[in-house]
């Protein structure tokens, strides 16, 4: 499989200005390489709130121009995840990791030059920007996102990178009408997961999608999966609360769940399904997936009051001594990728 360099690197080239500090983020991944993330990067403090003076700025090669820019005092509409800072980053980490899986998706369902895409929860854009690279000026993305925090850096990206074939909406999917479009494609991932009514949203997104275009997911199937070989005790209580949590707030972690039901509902049919799931090593890039989400939940799941810090410190170190064990193994969480076209 071939991808243009450009289309390679423009994930990881951002350089993120956080509360007018710039750090870098990709040399961030690189400093932060043993889940340690977010204790290399910022300093937790003893009430869960963090520190960033750590969080020093390391320029490489691929830190260039583009700049994702926050302005954390924005009104925000908050989700369970939260829309902060680090919460930024480890999106663009988590898109990192898997570009090679998504850019692949999109090749092999026909996302090419001059073609039209609809985002749905975008966040703050780091597929959408690849995807407006991919499509070219001939072609144009539609990103909807609920946070006004991840709408801003997604504007800001779009606006440092030259590109001018998106149209960015500060939306809501559960109360806000989808725009209409000519759209080829729709791209979903690890939204389902958040949205209080997912009939709602595939009913909404039926409606705009123009037959024959493809809708692509990808969502969690069975976010259970998600464990460490041998197994951590405290990785499995943490996993619960994730759990516990995105249910409290009205979603459902295996946001794919009903997904073919609904789709069949709404007059799709599926052409694909294709299972995600991986077993790494501490070495593996895609150990910091996983490993990065432990870091940035931990301060919210202590905010939320479902855990304290003894249990929040436990949980670190015990992910750390993993991260050193070669030998240790990841089982991550299932993801199913679905492929569906509007009949
Ligand atoms: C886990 S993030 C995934 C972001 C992006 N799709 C990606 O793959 O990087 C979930 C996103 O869904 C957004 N979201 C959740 N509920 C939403 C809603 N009702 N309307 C719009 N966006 C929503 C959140 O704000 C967040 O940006």
């Amino acid at each position: 499989m071939f991808w243009p360099v450009r289309e390679w690197m423009s994930g990881s080239d951002l350089n993120v200005k956080i509360l007018g500090r710039s750090c870098f983020y990709f040399g961030i991944d690189r400093r932060c390489a043993r889940s340690t993330y977010a204790s290399q990067c910022y300093a937790p403090k003893a009430d869960g709130a963090s520190s960033r003076s750590r969080m020093t700025p390391e320029k490489n090669r691929v830190e260039r121009e583009h700049d994702v820019e926050r302005w954390s005092n924005m009104s925000e509409k908050d989700y369970v995840l939260g829309t902060h800072d680090e919460e930024l980053l480890r999106l663009g980490l988590q898109h990192r990791v898997w570009r090679p899986v998504v850019l692949d998706c999109w090749q092999k369902a026909g996302i090419t030059t001059g073609k039209r895409v609809l985002d749905l929860g975008a966040g703050p854009g780091y597929a959408a920007l690849d995807l407006a690279e991919i499509v070219g000026p001939s072609g144009e993305v539609v990103a909807l996102e609920r946070s006004g925090n991840f709408v801003t850096a997604m504007r800001e990206s779009f606006r440092r990178r030259g590109l001018t074939n998106a149209k960015i909406y500060e939306l809501d999917l559960m109360t806000g009408n989808l725009p209409k479009g000519n759209y080829d494609f729709s791209w979903c991932r690890w939204v389902l997961s958040f949205v209080s009514d997912q009939a709602l949203l595939i009913k909404k997104l039926g409606d705009v999608m123009p037959k024959g275009s493809i809708s692509i997911f990808h969502e969690y199937a069975y976010y259970e999966t998600w464990r460490f070989l041998p197994p951590i005790p405290t990785q499995e209580k943490f996993r619960e609360h994730v759990v516990a949590t995105w249910r409290e707030s009205g979603g459902e972690p295996d946001g794919a769940a009903d997904l073919p039901a609904l789709l069949s509902q709404t007059g799709f049919i599926i052409r694909s399904a294709t299972p995600h799931i991986f077993c790494v090593r501490p070495t593996n890039y895609m150990w910091q997936w996983p490993a990065t989400f432990i870091e940035v939940y931990l301060p919210r799941l202590i905010e939320m009051g479902r855990i304290d810090q003894i249990f929040a410190d436990k949980v670190r170190a015990d992910l750390a001594n993993a991260g050193e064990n070669a030998n240790a193994l990841m089982v991550t969480p299932l993801v199913v990728e679905i492929v569906a076209e509007k009949i």
